[in-house]
């Protein structure tokens, strides 16, 4: 299984259609709003895997009841609402995967393709059922779940081994010691600048306005992206800061993402200024 899940993140030969299938998720899913939404950035927590609960959990409790007697009806209402909730999963998935790295998004082609076939299978399953051919749509239904299995499996290996849209910046916070750390004397941080600095070899992101200095992780809460060699906007008033990889935004005050792919805010530090120095520590 090692072996074949290695090949399969190496399977160049799926670039051609991933790369197409790349530019056509980003060509139908606009504006940029829209995109953050399906990221899940107003929740600060990624959006797909929040909604995959619903159709696995619908449709393996309807694989147990179909496996009772007498069940027939309530086993049909949860193939339908596992098979109507499956499509704003797959949206929001898509959209996850068009902001990964080439090979996760070989590794989340062929997780797409095998829940595609389930969703198909259920689809199929929930017309027989309708229709009184319950032993089809139980058939179908067990196929089904074989299928999103197989592609919750795959799914579960993108995030857990290749590290799919988790946050990147977290394990950061494992290298510092506890404790405040000086980071710099205040007056000599120029204004409105991004800098980095190192704390225990984790790079840190200053940003000082006046008295107000904010300290983030400098790692990309999204991929791990270089935020120091980001842009520095301005969003509704406020100073965040654009990573240069794939245009993540995030508030300099607090880390909050404004803007996706990231769909989890960047680790904030807490900050104090002793004897004119600017100290920092883990949360
Ligand atoms: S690494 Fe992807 S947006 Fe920062």
């Amino acid at each position: 299984m090692r072996a074949l899940l290695t090949r399969l993140e190496q399977a160049a030969e799926l670039d051609r259609i991933g790369d197409r299938l790349q530019r056509g998720v980003l060509a139908v899913l606009r504006p940029q709003r829209v995109r953050d939404v399906l990221h899940g950035v107003w929740l600060g927590h990624p959006l797909h895997p929040a909604l995959v609960q619903v159709p696995l959990g619908a449709w393996i409790s309807a694989a147990v009841l179909d496996l009772l007697p007498g069940q027939r009806r309530a086993a049909t209402t949860l193939v339908a609402i596992g098979t109507a909730s499956a499509l704003p999963a797959a949206v929001a998935g898509a959209n996850d995967w068009a902001a990964l790295a080439r090979e996760q998004r070989r590794v989340g082609l062929v997780h797409a393709a095998a829940n595609a076939v389930g969703l198909l299978c259920y689809a199929g399953s929930l017309a027989a059922r309708l229709t009184g051919r319950h032993g089809i749509g139980r058939s179908l239904g067990f196929a089904g779940l074989a299928a999103a299995g197989g592609g919750g499996f795959l799914g579960g290996h993108l995030a857990y081994r290749q590290a799919a849209q988790v946050n990147h910046g977290v394990p950061d916070l494992r290298l510092m010691s506890d404790g405040w750390h000086p980071v710099a004397d205040l007056a000599a941080l120029p204004e409105r600048t991004l800098l980095t600095r190192r704390i225990d070899d984790v790079p840190v992101l200053v940003y000082r306005e006046g008295d107000r200095v904010s300290v983030l992780l400098e790692r990309c809460s999204h991929q791990s992206g270089p935020l120091g060699e980001g842009e520095l906007v301005t969003v509704d008033g406020h100073a965040c800061v654009t990573c240069p990889w794939h245009g993540s935004t995030f508030r300099l005050d607090g880390g909050e993402v404004v803007r996706g792919p990231a769909g989890t805010d960047q680790q904030a530090l807490p900050t104090r200024v002793v004897g004119g120095v600017l100290q920092v520590r883990l949360p």
